[in-house]
């Protein structure tokens, strides 16, 4: 008897996605080791906070699909893409990232809805509002690098930025604080 609650479509839908969090977590970590190269402590360290983020999604599809009786398909993660050229380009490309993810997001949405795949709408509903989040966040970050000048930003307002995302870290909650259910 087939117990998978996933129809074809929906259960390789969301293996794509769950594999595309993975891979943003990738991109996140590049990122990270990218500032911490630079000198950048604080941008580091967010964005280390946030690859763990993205692989706690990845976590979330992996066990809903299991939960529905569906097979899951690890699948290889793509290399992330090249370093960022300033802290200007790194979070133009942070949101820009999460713009594309949300896309993905709404894409899944809108095919269990088709499908009247209710449990997996309801599902989809976290992630809609997490996007939501993870936007306005990134758009917090192009807001703070305009303030400090943008592509000219000087060395002393690039510190003073690292400085304060550094401060931030430390009142975000802790990766191995969150779980599956609540990333
Ligand atoms: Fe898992 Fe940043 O979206």
């Amino acid at each position: 008897m087939n117990s998978n609650r996933l129809s074809p479509a929906m259960q390789a839908a969301l293996n794509t996605q769950m594999n595309k969090e993975n891979f943003q977590a990738q991109v996140y970590l590049s990122y990270g080791c990218w500032a911490d190269s630079e000198g950048y402590d604080g941008i580091s360290n967010f964005l280390f906070r946030h690859s763990k983020e993205e692989r706690d999604h990845m976590m979330k599809f992996l066990e809903y699909i299991l939960k529905r009786g569906g097979k899951v398909s690890i699948g290889a993660i793509p290399e992330p893409h090249d370093d960022p050229k300033s802290v200007n380009d790194c979070f133009e490309k942070v949101f820009k990232q999460e713009v594309d993810n949300t896309t993905s997001i709404y894409a899944l949405v809108k095919q269990s809805f088709d499908e009247q795949d209710w449990a997996t709408w309801n599902f989809m509903q976290w992630f809609v509002k997490e996007q939501t989040e993870e936007e306005n966040l990134a758009i917090e970050l192009l807001d703070m690098i305009r303030v400090a000048g943008g592509k000219e930003a000087t060395h002393s307002a690039l510190f003073s930025l690292d400085k304060r995302m550094g401060e931030r870290g430390d009142s975000a909650r802790l990766a191995q604080d969150a779980t599956t259910d609540n990333p």
